[in-house]
């Protein structure tokens, strides 16, 4: 794992971003893995901003994202859907049919979770995939305690994770119970990973994952064994590794 340190959230948001534009100048009908939650928000603002100002094209690029919750509506505020939309997809030219996130019907939806890896799949895997940390080292909404082998499928969320997502939410009950998650195998088959890391919360979890060994307790461990892992953490969440 290849570490960038960086001073802030500004600065993590604005390297990454450079990461994304890289790889689709690179490669223009790049699949990227994109995540949702806080943390990618101003990587997000950096490429609609390049998207203005140069015009870097994603007509040809395909987004799939990591995972969604069970039991919301596209078009319900909370849902990732509606955040991809808002935060990236209605700012630049990505065509709406080149973006896929899993959607489950109901928590039995098994084959909801078949149905994305053949997707995956069949666009030949992400080139690279971006990352947020969960304080209990979740990644996707793979919980601890998952399989490494684990392929895209429901996943139960724990009290903690629906407690740190709940400021999204008016009350704790309306916090998903489940969400339906690319496994930790599909995540890993990505040819590249960049993880960012940002703010104090995410300190403890950063110095475990450097300090531990690989093991399903602590799922982002398991990118210790990928081939091509960057990870871009801020001041703030380096606080305790330092
Ligand atoms: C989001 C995702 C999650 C988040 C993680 C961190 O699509 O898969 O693993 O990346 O929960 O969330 P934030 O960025 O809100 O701290």
């Amino acid at each position: 794992m290849k570490l960038i340190e960086v001073k802030n959230y500004d600065e993590m948001s604005k390297v990454a971003a450079k990461a994304i534009m890289e790889q689709i100048q690179t490669k223009p009908n790049s699949v990227l893995g994109l995540a949702t939650g806080g943390t990618p928000i101003g990587t997000y603002q950096y490429l609609i901003a390049d998207f203005t100002k140069n015009q870097t094209s994603y007509e040809k690029v395909i987004t799939v994202n990591l995972d969604e919750y069970v039991g919301l509506e596209k078009d319900n505020p909370q849902s990732y859907s509606y955040y991809m939309k808002e935060q990236l997809f209605n700012h630049i030219d990505i065509p709406e049919n080149h973006t896929y996130l899993p959607s489950a019907k109901n928590i039995d939806d098994e084959e909801a979770g078949r149905n994305y890896e053949k997707l995956i799949d069949s666009l030949g895997g992400m080139d690279l995939q971006i990352l947020g940390i969960g304080e209990n080292g979740h990644i996707g909404f793979n919980e601890p305690g998952t399989s490494f082998h684990s392929t895209t499928g429901i996943v139960k969320l724990t009290d903690s994770t629906r407690e740190a997502n709940a400021r999204y939410f008016a009350t704790m009950d309306e916090v998903p119970t489940h969400a339906i998650s690319m496994g930790i195998a599909t995540i890993m088959k990505s040819r590249k990973i960049v993880l960012l890391v940002s703010g104090v919360k995410k300190a403890s979890v950063l110095n475990q994952l450097f300090h531990s060994d690989i093991n399903e307790d602590l799922p982002a461990s398991i990118l210790k064994k990928h081939p091509n892992v960057t990870i871009i953490a801020d001041q703030e969440a380096l606080s305790i590794l330092k």
